[in-house]
């Protein structure tokens, strides 16, 4: 099965760090695209931080004027689901929790065509849970982007026991048309990229917690003697701590409370206070403005 035809709508719900990449990413690709948040006003602000992102590409020289015109005019906040009906792929990217997504799902179904694919961006939830309590499980199948969305090649394409064949190569080959770099995963915890990184972070908060050394210094060591692009806390802030907090426990609980997944109190703590990371403006690292760069 081909590539979703860019007339088909687009919508993305969820218009945080994951959802509005995503709707950039689409409308960039020459569909139309809805842009739905539950919350007030984020939609609206997604749209227009998507617009500001482009205009900066356009000062740069790396769009044409023409091209940000075009999507200006295919890229819309919907105030209501509803307004989602006409969709033909429908991207979720709310908060990781199973019992949300299936209750959205429900209502998606009931609003789009027979034929829409519905995606999920999960990090981490079974795809085959996700879908379990739709009419049509065959036609959900996860899409999960990699922080992010825009520059990020990766997607991760998930089938769950019910994901039809021909849903799971529509969303590959858009993947594809979308200039990304998709990989089939079945419905495992945390899927591939996620499971592998899970070590990552869990051993930089024990190496925290133990007082080894603080986390600029951590941070610096993997990053310059490691090789990796980041380091464990400051990605680990770029994610959001509640994101990646609700992902290492839902890989916890679905491998038996495994010991090896065991979620970390120090991060715990980080997301009670609303430190979040980047998106709240203070997690391991302080990001506001005039904030020292680090605050170990
Ligand atoms: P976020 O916290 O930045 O944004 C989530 C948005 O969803 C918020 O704007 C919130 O108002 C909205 N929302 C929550 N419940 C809703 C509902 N029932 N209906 C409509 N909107 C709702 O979260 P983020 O980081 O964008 O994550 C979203 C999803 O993407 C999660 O499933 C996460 O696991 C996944 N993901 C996150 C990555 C990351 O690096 N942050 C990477 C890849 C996947």
């Amino acid at each position: 099965m081909g590539a979703l035809p860019t007339s088909a709508t687009v919508a993305v719900i969820g218009a945080g760090t994951m959802g509005a990449g995503i709707a950039q990413v689409a409308a960039q690709a020459g569909h139309p695209v809805l842009l739905y948040d539950a919350a007030a006003g984020a939609a609206e602000r997604g749209v227009q931080g998507i617009l500001r992102t482009l205009g900066k590409l356009v000062d740069k020289g790396r769009l044409g004027a023409d091209a940000l015109a075009d999507i200006r005019g295919r890229l819309r906040a919907a105030a209501t689901l509803e307004e989602l009906a006409p969709a033909g792929l429908v991207i979720e990217a709310i908060v990781e929790n199973l019992d949300v997504k299936r209750e959205l799902f429900a209502r998606l179904e009931a609003l789009v065509a027979a034929d829409a694919i519905l995606a999920t961006n999960t990090s981490s939830i079974s795809v085959t849970a996700i879908a379990a309590k739709l009419g049509r499980p065959g036609r959900l199948a996860g899409m999960h982007f990699f922080n992010p969305a825009p520059l990020m090649k990766l997607v991760e394409v998930v089938s769950g026991l019910a994901t039809s064949a021909e849903v799971a190569a529509r969303v590959h080959a858009t993947c594809e048309a979308w200039g990304k770099a998709p990989v089939h995963a079945k419905s495992t915890p945390g899927f591939i990229v996620n499971r592998v990184a899970r070590p990552y972070y869990a051993e930089g908060l024990r190496l925290l917690g133990e007082g080894a050394a603080d986390v600029a210094t951590l941070d610096a060591l993997l990053r310059e003697a490691g090789g990796f692009r980041m380091g464990p806390f400051e990605l680990m802030d770029l994610i959001g701590h509640d994101v990646n907090f609700a992902v290492t426990s839902s890989v916890f609980a679905a491998y038996f409370n495994d010991p090896r997944f065991t979620p970390s109190l120090i991060q715990q703590e980080l997301v009670a206070a609303g430190y979040l990371g980047r998106k709240s403006g203070r997690g391991f690292y302080d990001y506001a403005e005039g904030a020292p760069a680090h605050t170990p």
